[in-house]
């Protein structure tokens, strides 16, 4: 339906009508599928945690509108989480900012540093808010693709380089890297913070899967020589802590790059999630043990996967983070992972998604097709030993 002879979705949208995730859930509830496709936890984050929750619930606090830039509890939290992991020192009042989940985060940063023309460099392939984010500001995006080689991905410095114009605004990082399972090395991100330095670029770095690292190690871009007065960080609780639902996620950087995110943020949501703030601030303070027990039972699930579907037949792309892995089909006689992931219920009742939806080049990810590990390991064992029954096409 339109009016006035025009489509209701404005220009700057119209891509994006229906994103593949809701298609491919409905279908694993048609079929009574397990659902590999979509990444949340099967299983709920700390049980204290919770109790938080709740407590932060029954005292009142949170139950109205929080501080703008979120509670004090947790912006002092967070800023304790980044000296703790990583040596950033930030101040809470100044260069903290509470959003509605990372995705919050992600668009108010690109509404707030962009004028329409500029252009946004991203690795692809890409979460899919991200070309939603950019265009919603009017922004250009500018892929940067990963290459599959060698049983992972790699960025290729040189085409990164080649991809900064006059007009490049601000480079989009993800890493750990969804859908690809890249953690970007030291060298990379040196790399990248040189050529950001050298071109006067901003940095936004989405570091949602920062605790999910396997192989490896997590490094902020922001820690590199000149980046902290250009980068503004990102993460969430949903993925480290199992509360997707809850969606907290925050902003660290400089003072006067948290602020022009405000800006944008205070228009969107203004604020979020009261309660669960309070909760996501004990959240943060939890013991060392807590961030090596979920990655270490995360790591068991991703090899439990990897095994299940290298026995399959699949070709697989271990990755050395997040909760993603990243197949190619060609070896089970297929080549267009649409078709495959919209079959694979029927065939065999495992629901996946194909990774060409995270491509501008679609082409580049015809044959590649991704699972979510981050489910209890009876159902991995369970959809690996339904998907080992596929056999060849
Ligand atoms: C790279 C990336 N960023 C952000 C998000 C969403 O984070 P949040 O739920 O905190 O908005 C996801 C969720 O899948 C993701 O994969």
């Amino acid at each position: 339906m339109g009016s006035q002879g025009r489509p209701l979705l404005n220009r700057r949208l119209a891509e994006f009508g229906t994103t593949i995730f809701a298609e491919m859930s409905a279908l694993a509830l048609s079929t009574g599928s397990i659902n590999l496709g979509q990444g949340f936890p099967d299983t709920d984050g700390p049980e204290e945690i919770r109790e938080a929750a709740v407590r932060a619930l029954r005292d009142g606090r949170g139950n109205q509108y929080p501080p703008g830039p979120g509670v004090p509890e947790l912006r002092a939290a967070i800023a304790g989480h980044q000296q703790r992991y990583y040596g950033l020192g930030y101040d809470p009042d100044s260069e903290v900012l509470v959003t509605a989940g990372a995705t919050e985060a992600v668009a108010a940063a690109l509404l707030a540093l962009l004028e329409p023309g500029d252009e946004v460099i991203a690795l692809e392939p890409y979460y899919d808010s991200y070309a939603a984010g950019i265009a919603l500001a009017g922004g250009v995006r500018v892929p940067v693709t990963l290459r599959p080689a060698d049983g992972s991905y790699h960025l290729d410095l040189d085409e990164l380089r080649a991809a900064v114009t006059p007009r490049t605004r601000l480079i989009l990082l993800n890493t750990p890297h969804n859908p690809t399972g890249t953690v970007l090395t030291r060298e990379e991100l040196a790399a990248i913070a040189e050529l950001a330095c050298e071109r006067d670029l901003l940095v936004v770095t989405d570091e949602v899967y920062e605790h999910l690292v396997f192989d490896g190690e997590h490094i902020p871009v922001a820690c590199f020589p000149g980046m902290r007065e250009r980068t503004v960080s990102i993460s969430s609780a949903g993925k480290t802590f199992s509360f997707t639902g809850w969606k907290v996620g925050w902003v660290t950087g400089a003072p006067e790059l948290v602020t022009a995110v405000r800006s944008a943020k205070q228009y969107l949501t203004y604020v979020s999630a009261g309660p669960f703030q309070h909760a996501v601030a004990e959240a943060l303070r939890l013991p060392d043990s807590y961030f090596t027990a979920l990655r270490e039972d995360l790591r068991g699930k991703r090899d439990l996967l990897v095994d299940g579907l290298t026995e399959a037949g699949f070709a697989v792309y271990r990755p050395a983070g997040t909760y993603f892995v990243t197949t190619d089909i060609r070896p089970l006689g297929f080549d267009d992972g649409f078709a495959f992931c919209r079959a694979l219920p029927e065939r065999c009742g495992v629901v996946a998604v194909p990774t060409a939806v995270f491509y501008d080049h679609r082409e580049q990810g015809a044959p590649f097709v991704r699972f979510a590990f981050c489910k209890r390991r009876s159902v991995l064992s369970e959809a690996s030993a339904r998907l080992k029954a596929l056999g060849p096409a």
